[in-house]
């Protein structure tokens, strides 16, 4: 059986989508140019039969995803089918014409009904959540008009073409270059008036294409301006923000140089985390979803510091929930020697200075991965040493009680963090 979320699956179904939109385009082209059915067009017939009947097959015994739940068993998974997308299915698969007469090659245009499937589809595509939404509506409200433009140059030809003029009657490829032009003036309500209806066929489509085309023309333009505004919410929303932000700034009249700072922090933001806070997106989520999602995001900073390389599972769990992420901005300090400490840190990115109290002694020098504020904790000491940011750091910090916990399952860590903090301390007490 083919689980439903496979990427076998995924695959197969873009292939049953390309193999209905080339019959959209094929057939009706084929029946108004009166194009036989021979060679090429024979062969990619049989094998559209041949994929349709396929995927017949498949979708009586692929599981389907009903409600969020898996199912697997046969009978459901045939009754569920019969309820749907059978009897479209079946229409589409039916070889009508040939069952009723070749007289009747229309009844191809049945196989058309398969197109239906093509809503679902999208709504597969975006929840897989590979392009933005709107990308995708766009193109897909493209592939609509860009259609919908092809079966009236089709259904043109059919009637006649009208005025179309001798010489592009020359050959196939002219008429119907000739046609999907006055197709698409015509759709798009701009009408030259160069290709004209003759007969009273003619011009009823030509009405029923116009009444349609000035619906869908507008139609058009407001969803894609309402998609376009869409394309980047985040973005957006970040803009709006920054914009509010300015404009409180103007109306408080705060120092210029501030201003840029603010303005440099939320860029920063928008750079680092495309705006959002993390904080914020975790608070919505169930816890186990909540631990994933950390461990995920955290896995850069966990990957970075040595000492958290060996941790098990659990203890990996503890530290990541208990880790809460802070920035601090070029020359801002962390805190001040002599603060009381009930936290230590870790540097996710970013670049701070050991100093002295008054800022002019620089003990050291601390980027990616490192770790400070430990000495305080484990020596229940006021900081020795001031921290200082050198650029935007982003930094994790770990509350005493956790450390506590961490330094009891885990020995080494116990040793080397204390080895360290000796090391540091008498460097501190040397300078
Ligand atoms: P704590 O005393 O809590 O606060 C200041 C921190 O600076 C200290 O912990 C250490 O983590 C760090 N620190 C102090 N001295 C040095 C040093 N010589 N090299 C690196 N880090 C240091």
């Amino acid at each position: 059986m083919v689980n439903p979320e496979n990427r076998f699956k995924a695959l197969w179904d873009w292939i049953v989508l390309a193999v209905t939109a080339s019959a959209a385009v094929e057939i009706p082209l084929r029946l108004a140019l009166d194009i036989p059915l021979r060679g090429g067009f024979l062969f990619f017939d049989i094998f559209i039969s041949l994929v349709f009947a396929i995927d017949f097959v498949f979708n009586f015994t692929t599981p389907a995803i009903v409600n969020g739940t898996l199912i697997t068993d046969k009978k459901i998974i045939a009754r569920q089918y019969l309820r749907s997308w059978f009897i479209v299915d079946l229409i589409a698969l039916i070889p009508w014409d040939i069952i009723f007469g070749s007289g009747l090659g229309w009844l191809r245009l049945l196989r058309l009904v398969r197109l239906a499937h093509i809503a679902t589809f999208m709504r597969r595509v975006s929840k897989a959540n590979i392009i933005n939404g709107s990308v995708l509506r766009m193109i897909f409200l493209g592939f609509w008009v860009a259609l919908f433009a092809h079966w009236v140059a089709c259904a043109w030809i059919g009637l006649g073409a009208g005025n179309i003029g001798h010489e592009w009657h020359a050959s196939k490829a002219l008429l119907y270059l000739r046609s999907f032009y006055w197709a698409v003036t015509t759709m798009a309500t701009i009408g030259y008036g160069d290709v004209t209806p003759i007969t009273p066929a003619q011009t009823i489509l030509t009405i029923v294409v116009e009444v349609i085309g000035a619906g869908l023309y507008g139609y058009v333009i407001a969803i894609f301006s309402s998609l376009i505004s869409k394309l980047d919410v985040a973005k957006n929303q970040f803009s709006e923000q920054l914009e509010k932000v300015n404009t409180f700034m103007r109306f408080r009249k705060i120092p210029s140089d501030l201003q840029d700072k603010i303005r440099s922090y939320h860029e920063y933001l928008w750079e680092s985390r495309r705006g959002y806070d993390e904080a914020h997106v975790l608070s919505d989520l169930p816890d186990s979803l909540k631990l994933q999602v950390s461990l995920f995001l955290n896995r850069g900073i966990l990957d970075k510091v040595p000492i958290f390389k060996g941790a098990g599972d659990d203890l990996m769990q503890q530290i990541v929930l208990n880790l809460q992420p802070v920035i601090f901005t070029p020359g801002d300090f962390i805190f001040h020697e002599g603060d009381m400490g009930t936290c230590m840190y870790f540097i996710s990115r970013g670049q701070v200075e050991v100093v002295s109290k008054d800022g002019k002694t620089v003990f050291a020098t601390l980027t990616d991965g490192n770790y400070f504020g430990e000495i305080a904790l484990l020596l229940s000491q006021p900081r020795n040493a001031s921290i200082r940011a050198l650029d935007y750091v982003d930094l994790y910090t770990l509350e005493r009680n956790t450390l506590e916990i961490i330094l009891e399952k885990f020995p080494k860590f116990q040793e080397h963090i204390h080895d360290l903090a000796q090391k540091r301390q008498a460097e501190i007490k040397k300078a």
